[in-house]
């Protein structure tokens, strides 16, 4: 009788090959909506302009700055480049970001990433050398050029004040000047999935399209001009940033949410947004799980019917222990002591049962994203009309890195989807870093010709 309730339970986790085609479809709709110039109703992907027109060509040049803002870690990088690829050279400092700092005041958190770039630069022994600055900051912004672009709306765990609505780099501008210590020249703003594309593409020119399956879930691609309504221009292409996370925002994918994602959007900083990246990314898998196992134990069928005060505890399911428990390496007496570690005092079957649910969420996570990615795919398949597609995907995120099936999982899923798509997926080796400054490269490179 216990097997048949939990076997219930994780049903409701299983998508059909109908179920994924459905979401394709919607995802490929709001797609096409999000590029309208006037907003659709049903538009919940955001489809920004990012006013980058074109990959790396190899003649970028030079010494810049990157911030990278927005996922796991917070970090201030100097790269070199050299012209003709012949090398890139990367240092970096990681800091950490206070919970306090992320949910405090939009002057705090601006002063503190000033502060950790002044320590960087004088750890470089850089102070005085007024360079060039990308600014990746990994959250939906209006982008009016490359480098002015207002916050839409905090996405993940941030929520600092007074900071949606505003230019971002006006804000880092400001704190630069309160510092008053250093001046640095910030040229580029750019979204995560677009500094991970141009690292990539970098290396490979075919890549076209930048995945994020990390803390949130995002994609960005190369849209052919003449489809972006609110671009005057016609020739050409310009990479959009999709801020697919908030597909779903206006109910479209209700029919496959079950009462465990609505459990994790209200205990989140942003009910009712987000929607698709909850069911998809690392920052909500295990708070998903969690619900599972709270409502299992209230059942009694787990942790001997008992909901524990740790169990009740938020977050405590972070993107890496859901990966060590999913690993096939592991004996299930260390996915025992994996629960151990977080509190729960677990026997031998509990153990199975947790990882049979981590198994579905991560499962239907992976899938959900390659729904996603067909949708992409195919768009960019049909906009250039071939009967065959050839392209490169540049993937980052802890979640395609650390977990041992979600990469596989979504790479089948994108195959089953979109048939007539050779999609090749490149992890990018050195975060979105290294596509920044040379998103920096190219557009200091414009100025300089403009001026
Ligand atoms: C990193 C990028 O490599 O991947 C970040 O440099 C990005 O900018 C991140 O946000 C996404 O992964 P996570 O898992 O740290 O959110
Ligand atoms: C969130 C952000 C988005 C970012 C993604 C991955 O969805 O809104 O901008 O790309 O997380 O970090």
């Amino acid at each position: 009788a216990q097997r048949k309730q939990i076997d219930k339970l994780l049903a409701l986790f299983r998508l059909t090959h109908e179920h994924l085609v459905g979401v394709r479809d919607k995802m490929r709709a709001e797609l096409e909506y999000g590029l309208k110039k006037t907003t659709h109703p049903m538009a919940t992907v955001k489809m920004l302009p990012t006013y980058v027109y074109g990959i790396p060509d190899g003649t970028e040049n030079g010494k810049f700055l990157a911030l990278d803002l927005g996922g796991t870690n917070f970090r201030v990088l100097l790269v070199k480049i050299k012209r003709g690829r012949k090398s890139v050279q990367m240092y970096s400092k990681i800091f950490a970001i206070p919970l306090e700092i992320m949910q405090g005041t939009g002057e705090e958190l601006f002063d503190h990433i000033v502060q950790c770039i002044s320590d960087f630069l004088d750890y470089m022994g850089l102070k005085g050398a007024h360079l060039p600055l990308g600014f990746t900051f990994s959250f939906p912004c209006r982008q009016m050029s490359i480098d002015k672009g207002v916050l839409i709306k905090w996405t993940k765990g941030f929520k600092a004040t007074d900071c949606e609505n505003e230019d971002v780099v006006e804000m880092l501008r400001e704190a630069i000047k309160r510092r008053n210590e250093f001046d640095l020249d910030i040229v580029a703003l750019i979204n995560d999935t677009v500094g991970t594309m141009m690292t990539c593409a970098y290396e490979d020119p075919s890549c076209e399209i930048g995945l994020i399956a990390g803390t949130g879930s995002n994609a960005c691609y190369m849209e052919e001009m003449r489809n972006i309504e609110l671009m005057k221009e016609n020739k050409g292409k310009m990479c959009i940033n999709t801020e697919w996370g908030g597909f779903g925002d206006n109910g479209c994918i209700d029919d496959i949410q079950t009462q465990y994602d609505r459990e994790v959007d209200e205990g989140s900083l942003n009910q009712g947004k987000q929607r698709y990246e909850k069911m998809t990314s690392g920052m909500y898998l295990g708070e998903i799980v969690r619900q599972i196992l709270i409502d299992l134990t209230r059942q009694g069928l787990l942790f001997h019917g008992k909901v524990s005060e740790r169990l009740q505890t938020r977050g405590i399911f972070e993107t890496k222990f859901l990966s060590q428990i999913e690993s096939d390496r592991l004996a299930l007496l260390q996915v025992r002591g994996i629960l151990q570690q977080l509190g729960l005092d677990s026997t031998c079957e509990d153990s199975i049962v947790v990882k049979e649910v981590c198994g579905a969420v991560s499962r239907r996570a992976a899938q959900l994203c390659g729904a996603g990615l067909a949708a992409i795919v195919e768009k960019r398949r049909e906009d250039q009309g071939l009967e065959s597609l050839k392209i490169t995907v540049g993937v980052d995120g802890t979640l395609y890195k650390l977990h041992p099936h979600f990469s596989r999982v979504l790479q089948e899923t994108v195959k089953e989807l979109a048939p007539q798509c050779n999609v090749t997926f490149m992890l990018s080796e050195d975060g979105s870093g290294k596509g920044a400054a040379l998103i920096t490269a190219v557009a200091k490179r414009l100025q300089q010709s403009q001026k």
